[in-house]
C-alpha cells in the first residue's frame, strides 16, 4: 500500500498519464465526486484488474458544479480529500486528480456535451441539466487522462448507459466497465448522500431496495406486465419515501420507459428515485439479468 500522488491541474494529470502510456502502462480511470465509500473502492479495484499489474490507475475527485441544478445540494455535498486519499491508498490507486472548479471550467469556457434520448427519461426528466453536466465533465476527464478503460457503477445505471452511448457516438477509444452495486448489510445501496440521513430516515431508506426486491421476485414468478411490476415496487417504496420522483421500468440499454399496458420482455431496468426526508436517493435492478433480489428478505 502506497499513498497515491495527488495532482491538482489538468497539465500535471496529462503529463503523468502520458508518461504511464509511454512506459507501456494502460491507464484506468475512476471518476468520482469524493466522500468515498466501499462502492467507489470496488471501482478502483476493477480498474486495477482491467488495467493490469503494470497499469496506472487514476481516481478523480471533483464535485462537478454543472451537473447540479440550482436547488440541489452542490454547496453541502460532503468533502473529505484527506480521508479519501487514505482509502484510495488501501484500494490501490496510483494517482488522485482533485482539481478546483476554475481548473476544469476556466473563464470563457462554453462547451457542453449532450446525449439525446438515453439521457431524457428517468433522472433526466427530473434533473434537466444533470446529464449534460456529467457528460461534459467525463469528456474532459477522458481527454486529459486518455484512459484505456474507465469504470462506472451500476448504482447510477442511467449515467452508465449515457456514458456508454456517448463513448460509442464520439468514437472514443475507451472501454467502459459497469461495476455491480455495493450495498450495506440491510440492502441500502451505498451512497455519499446517505450521510445526510438521520437514523430514522436511514431505516426508511430500505424502502428502495425492498421495492426492487419485490419487483425482482414478481418478475422471477413470471410476471411481465409493466404496470403490475411497477405497482409491486411502488407499494414498498411508498412505505418509506417522503415523496417519489419515479418508479419506472425502462429498456435497459436505450433507457426508454416501458409504459403501463406494455409488457417487459425478458430483460428490463426497474429504477427508483425518491426522497427520504429531503435527501434524494436512487436505486435500480435489471430484471432478468441481476442474479438475486437486491438487499434482504422482504418478510422482515
Ligand atoms: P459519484 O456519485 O461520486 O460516483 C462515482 C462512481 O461511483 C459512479 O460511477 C457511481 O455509479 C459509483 N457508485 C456510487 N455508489 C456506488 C455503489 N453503491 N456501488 C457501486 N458503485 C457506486 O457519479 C458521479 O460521482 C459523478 O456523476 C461523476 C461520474 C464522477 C461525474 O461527475
Amino acid at each position: 500500500m502506497s499513498t497515491p500522488v495527488v495532482v491538482r491541474t489538468p497539465e500535471e494529470m496529462r503529463t503523468a498519464c502520458d508518461a504511464a502510456r509511454a512506459r507501456g502502462a494502460r491507464v484506468g480511470l475512476v471518476p468520482t465526486m469524493g466522500a468515498l465509500h466501499d462502492g467507489h473502492l470496488t471501482l478502483v479495484k476493477a480498474a486495477r484488474e482491467r488495467a493490469g499489474d503494470r497499469g496506472f490507475v487514476v481516481t478523480t475527485i471533483f464535485v462537478n458544479p454543472t451537473q447540479f441544478g440550482p436547488n440541489e445540494d452542490l454547496a453541502k455535498y460532503p468533502r473529505d480529500l484527506e480521508g479519501d486519499v487514505a482509502k484510495l491508498a488501501r484500494a490501490g490507486a496510483d494517482m488522485v486528480f482533485a482539481p478546483d472548479v476554475a481548473a476544469m471550467y476556466p473563464p470563457g469556457e462554453e462547451t457542453r456535451v449532450r446525449v439525446g434520448a438515453t439521457a431524457a427519461a428517468l433522472c433526466g426528466a427530473f434533473r434537466p441539466v444533470h446529464f449534460e453536466g456529467v457528460t461534459t465533465i467525463v469528456t474532459k476527464l477522458f481527454a486529459i487522462a486518455g484512459p484505456s478503460v474507465a469504470v462506472f457503477g451500476r448504482k447510477d445505471y442511467q449515467q452508465l448507459a449515457v456514458i456508454r452511448r456517448m463513448t460509442r457516438d464520439l468514437f472514443l477509444p475507451i472501454e467502459i466497465v459497469g461495476a455491480p452495486i455495493v450495498r450495506e448489510a440491510d440492502g441500502v445501496a451505498m451512497s455519499s448522500r446517505n450521510a445526510y440521513l438521520s437514523a430514522e430516515e436511514r431505516a426508511r431508506a430500505r424502502c428502495l431496495s425492498r421495492g426492487l426486491a419485490r419487483a425482482w421476485k414478481t418478475f422471477a414468478g413470471g410476471e411481465r406486465d409493466a404496470a403490475a411490476l411497477r405497482r409491486a415496487a411502488r407499494a414498498e417504496v411508498e412505505r418509506g419515501a417522503t415523496s417519489i420522483d419515479y418508479v419506472d421500468l425502462a429498456d435497459a440499454d436505450a433507457i426508454t420507459v416501458i409504459a403501463d399496458g406494455a409488457r417487459t420482455g425478458e430483460r428490463a431496468l426497474l429504477a427508483i428515485a425518491c426522497r427520504v426526508g429531503t435527501t434524494r436517493l436512487i436505486d435500480n435492478v435489471v430484471l432478468g439479468e441481476d442474479p438475486s433480489p437486491p438487499g434482504v428478505a422482504l418478510d422482515t
